[in-house]
């Protein structure tokens, strides 16, 4: 009964907060969103409404798009790169580089997050469901994706093997995100699960934190308002990253 859920979850105050224990057998799964990014100056995708110039995310972030106007695509992929230069890393990704360091690969770091700032972090094992912002690949042939900072507000890129259009390598709406098989083996292998800046409205993603219940883990939200998945939370620890992120482990 969802309302029963609810009342068992605890929203606690930040002065509360307990360090989450982890312990030599512990497995901990992050998953992060955009808030994660927010105080480093990336918009979220909420901040923004959901638009871009006055067009809608989905238009200039899915294979319509692409197939539509691949140069409006491109614009607003080139301006994002662009933008992603001039950004740095908050505490909340230096916290959770510290982690790794701490725990090694007890960790799974999983994001939704395009940007590079996990990496410029320290974190070294990221996986970004979503793709990476500084990587194309191609749509005409096998080549693996490649580091690609460039902006292209004109041309069209093309592949230097095949001539085939070359396209960031990003999940966009209505594609399947990377690496599902390795998050499912991750997701059923950890023991604590937290998500931290994700509005918990878009999925497979938001579907996480069920399947780690499922398997009895411990579940945690950190942002500053609840997510729209808030119920399947343990504890909903209410907050900024840069706030709650920092002290947010004992390892
Ligand atoms: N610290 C932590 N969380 C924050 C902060 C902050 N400083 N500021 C905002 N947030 C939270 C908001 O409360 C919201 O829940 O970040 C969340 C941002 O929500 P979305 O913009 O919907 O981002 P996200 O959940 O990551 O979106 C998922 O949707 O746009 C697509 O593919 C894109 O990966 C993205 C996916």
């Amino acid at each position: 009964m969802p309302g029963a859920t609810l009342m068992a979850m605890s929203r606690v105050g930040r002065a509360d907060f307990q360090p989450i224990e982890v312990g030599a057998n512990d497995r901990v799964f992050v998953l992060t969103g955009a808030g994660i990014s927010a105080e480093s100056g990336i918009a979220t995708f909420r901040d923004a409404g959901g638009l871009w110039e006055k067009h809608r995310v989905e238009d200039v972030a899915s294979p319509e798009g692409w197939r539509k106007d691949p140069k409006l695509v491109w614009r607003f992929y080139s301006l994002r790169r662009a933008q992603a230069l001039t950004v740095e890393p908050n505490a909340a990704h230096i916290a959770l580089a510290k982690l790794e360091r701490a725990i090694g690969d007890r960790l799974f770091l999983c994001t939704q997050n395009v940007d590079p700032l996990h990496e410029r972090g320290g974190s070294e094992r990221v996986l970004h469901m979503h793709g990476e912002l500084m990587k194309s690949r191609c749509s005409g042939c096998a080549r693996a994706p490649f580091t690609d900072d460039k902006s292209y507000p004109d041309a069209l890129p093309v592949c230097d093997r095949c001539g085939g259009a070359i396209r960031p390598h990003i999940c966009w709406f209505g594609e399947i995100p990377f690496d599902m098989e390795v998050i499912g083996d991750a997701l059923r292998r950890s023991t604590v699960f937290v998500t931290i800046g994700s509005s918990g409205a878009v999925y497979p993603a938001a579907g996480f934190v069920r399947a780690a219940r499922s398997f009895g883990q411990r579940t945690i939200y950190v942002g500053p308002e609840e997510p729209e998945n808030a119920s399947a939370f343990d504890e909903c620890r209410l907050g900024t990253a840069t706030q709650v992120v920092p002290s947010l482990f004992s390892a």
